[in-house]
């Protein structure tokens, strides 16, 4: 049984138009987006800013409710779920963000911050294998002596470390890691990147990876989705994504070819004709045309189809089958 099963799953915000006036304006951060996480799979979301990543993360733990669509979480659907299974998602599903800095509260020790999420899911503090916190520290690279200190006496790679320990306290089979490694040195990135692939093979736990960071994402994922304005454009296994990507756009992002280890290979540095349009009026027709080197007048007016080209390949162009 998947992880995470999620169908036409789609997320609209609304501003203005309130008592201060304004036109009312809908962002479609997340428009109809459907795939599968299965169990040890990492899954890595790549985009632009504002492309719906972080939008789709939140939705996957119930963070956000959706405006449409459905979303499963090992077989039950999380918009209907009794008190027990709800609690039982909370606990099974977990997040790791950019930055460790914010996401840890200063004033809590180390063995506080991982002791609160024991007793809020009513786990043990004692398991068979002995002390559960110094196991947890030692499992990410972490001294259990030091389990006494503050957040703020480690250093920037060590946080994202007890970020990570606090996300596998609770035995989750899903872990969201929203840029888990943005902030931090390209060395120190490295060595996270490998922690987490480390934890996954122990643990065996899903991961829904986001990052605008090409290298990053082909470091860790098995399978890689793009989206841009809301919408997946291409989704792939991981070899098959970098060596043979079908859609103008992620060929465009690979323009430049991924070196074989973490870098600042960041889409941001990728020169794309034309600025990203605005979220809250996407272009008619196929949303990336405004950029595309091989618009056709088709392209400015029917939405393409999300179509199979290969096993478990998907591509939203029309165009594809010229180059499949
Ligand atoms: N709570 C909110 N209210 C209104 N608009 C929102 C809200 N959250 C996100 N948006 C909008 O939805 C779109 C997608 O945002 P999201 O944060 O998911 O993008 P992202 O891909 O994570 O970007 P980044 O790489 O900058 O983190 C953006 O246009 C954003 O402005
Ligand atoms: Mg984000």
């Amino acid at each position: 049984m998947p992880v995470l099963e999620v169908r036409n799953l789609v997320k609209h915000f609304t501003s203005g138009g309130g008592l201060l006036g304004g036109a009312k304006r809908v962002v479609r951060a997340v428009d109809d987006v459907s795939f599968t996480l299965s169990g040890n799979e990492t899954l890595g979301v790549v985009g632009e800013s504002g492309s719906g990543k972080s939008t789709l993360g939140f939705l996957a733990l119930g963070l956000l409710s959706p405006t449409a669509g459905e979303i499963r979480f090992l077989g039950r659907p999380v918009n209907d779920l009794g008190d027990r299974e709800n609690r039982e998602f909370r606990r099974k599903a977990q997040i790791v963000f950019q930055n460790p800095f914010a996401s840890l509260n200063p004033r809590m020790t180390v063995r506080d911050i991982l002791d609160r999420v024991l007793k809020v899911h009513g786990l043990p503090s004692v398991s068979e294998d002995g002390e559960v916190v110094p196991s947890l520290l030692r499992e990410v690279g972490l001294r259990p002596e030091h389990a006494g200190r503050y957040p703020h006496e480690f250093s920037g790679g060590q946080r994202q470390r007890i970020a990570i320990a606090r996300a596998l306290a609770s035995g989750p089979e899903l872990i969201v890691l929203d840029e888990p490694t943005s902030a931090l040195d390209v060395s120190v990135q490295a060595q996270v990147l490998n922690l987490l692939q480390d934890l996954q093979r122990a643990r065996g736990h899903s991961y829904l990876f986001i990052s605008h960071n090409l290298a990053v994402i082909r470091h860790v994922s098995h399978r890689v989705v793009v989206m841009y304005l809301g919408k997946f454009m291409e989704m792939a296994p991981k070899e098959r994504l970098y060596s043979a990507p079908l859609h103008p756009y992620t060929r465009a992002l690979l323009a430049s070819v991924p070196k074989p280890f973490v870098t600042d290979e960041n889409i941001e540095d990728k020169v794309i004709a034309g600025d990203i349009p605005s979220p809250s009026a996407p272009p008619a027709g196929c949303r990336f045309n405004t950029r595309c080197p091989l618009r056709t007048p088709l392209c400015e007016e029917e939405e393409p189809e999300w179509k199979e080209v290969g096993k478990e390949h998907f591509v939203r162009c029309h165009r594809v089958d010229e180059w499949v």
